[in-house]
């Protein structure tokens, strides 16, 4: 049969305004559609988790072990204290810090090597003690262990409260441990764990003194999906302090404690969450070698200031005697290389690592920092910065708001 040639109106309706309107609903309609809107989801919520090579940032590897972890492992890591102020602080500090690059300097080679207190280092970054990470992966800390070491050799700061004895990650042979210890009040209680973990190798040893103080359990409480209710964990003999599950131990400190440390530690001693000058030069004047400029993450003390807003005073009042490292809020090269340019000598990362070992294990932890690495070494070049040395001060201006 003959086709009928199409009429005047037909024609007309094909070009028509009305027609393009009609296509366009559809089109609209289609893609308003919940199989096409799955297929544009971010992968959080996505049955296809990517596979490790196609992590190409360390916040991707978040993404995957939020994925991965059961809720109440993703939130210990990922959450702060309070009202998260210092958590975000974190991270918008390096906004405020704007990289100046030498661009005449010639740096198609960089050599971003050093060494703190004795310990060498291919890249000026460690990974910071963090607790617990048979709650990420199932090979503890055995597997931080041996993706830190794959990655370059990266130095480890073993925390005290670890899944694994101190002994047994030493004993599984890599890169250098250093050794993070919660100190208890009554002196003498320090010396069997110190003693531990210098026999068994440790190459410095780190004493945190501010604290984890938040629990943070929100998104269970609000949405009642907790079996846990909110109380004050009762320790036999010890009266809770208030009803609301705030933590309310290692409140204690006095600097005089290093003074009763220090004869305990064969190894370079040093001080991990100081955030202001007064409390360097305290640190100084209390025998430490080295000391971590760190907010921890954002875990403690809400509203007290990003560790990178604060490294510039607390480097003047230090004044080259000491080592000043930092953390807190790290996860990109061009993060570290704003720190070291302020003055710090190394930095360390607390979530990138864990997330690493969420998403893929040891592997996940060699990938995620050896992407911080390379990112690095990218930063150094694009600045024209060759060697470390050559990143002063000069190369960052630094906007506080
Ligand atoms: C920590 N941190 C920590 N610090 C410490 O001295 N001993 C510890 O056992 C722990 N445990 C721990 C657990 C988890 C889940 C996190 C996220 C952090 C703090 C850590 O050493 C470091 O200060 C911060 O993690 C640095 O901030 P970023 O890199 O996580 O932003
Ligand atoms: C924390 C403690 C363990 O940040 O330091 O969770």
């Amino acid at each position: 049969m003959r086709e009928r040639p199409a009429g005047k109106i037909e024609q007309s309706w094909r070009r028509s305004p009305s027609r393009r309107a009609a296509l366009g609903s559809l089109a609209g309609f289609l893609l308003g559609s919940p199989d096409l809107f799955a297929q544009q989801d971010p992968f959080r919520d996505h049955s296809r988790v990517p596979g490790l090579d196609e992590l190409l940032t360390a916040f991707d590897f978040e993404e995957v072990a939020y994925a991965k972890l059961p809720r109440a492992a993703y939130n210990y890591t990922a959450h702060g204290g309070a009202g998260e102020f210092t958590v975000r602080r974190n991270r918008e500090a390096f906004q405020w810090a704007a990289i100046r690059p030498k661009s005449s300097a010639k740096a198609a080679v960089v050599d971003a090597s050093t060494e703190v207190l004795g310990t060498k280092m291919q890249f000026p970054i460690m990974a910071a003690p963090s607790a617990a990470h048979v709650a990420l992966h199932p090979s503890k800390e055995l597997g931080s262990y041996s993706g830190c070491t794959a990655a370059a050799g990266t130095p480890m700061i073993v925390s005290y409260a670890t899944s694994t004895p101190f002994e047994e990650i030493a004993a599984a042979g890599g890169g250098p441990l250093w050794y993070q210890l919660y100190p208890r009040e009554k002196l003498e209680d320090n010396r069997p764990r110190l003693e531990r973990a210098q026999a068994a190798g440790c190459k410095a040893v780190v004493v945190t003194i501010d604290q984890q103080a938040a629990y943070y359990d929100r998104s269970a409480h609000d949405r009642n999906l907790s079996s846990r209710r909110r109380r004050p964990s009762v320790r036999p003999g010890v009266k809770p302090q208030n009803p609301y599950r705030f933590t309310s131990t290692r409140l204690w400190y006095e600097w005089k404690l290093f003074d009763g440390l220090r004869p305990m530690v064969r190894t370079p001693l040093l001080a991990k969450g100081i955030l202001t000058p007064e409390d360097a030069l305290l640190c100084i004047e209390h025998g430490l070698d080295g000391i971590v400029v760190s907010n921890h993450g954002g875990r403690g003390l809400d509203y007290s200031p990003s560790s990178l807003e604060v490294l510039p005073e607390i480097v003047d009042a230090v004044g080259g005697r000491i080592p000043v490292l930092i953390d807190s809020g790290f996860r990109r090269g061009g993060d570290v290389l704003k720190a070291l340019a302020l003055g710090a000598k190394a930095v360390c990362l607390g979530r990138v690592p864990r997330w690493g070992l969420a998403s893929f294990g040891a592997a996940g932890v060699q990938r995620a920092l050896e992407i911080v690495q390379a990112e690095l070494v990218l930063a150094m070049k694009q600045a024209g910065c060759p060697t470390l040395a050559a990143a002063d001060r000069s190369l960052v201006r630094l906007d506080l708001p």
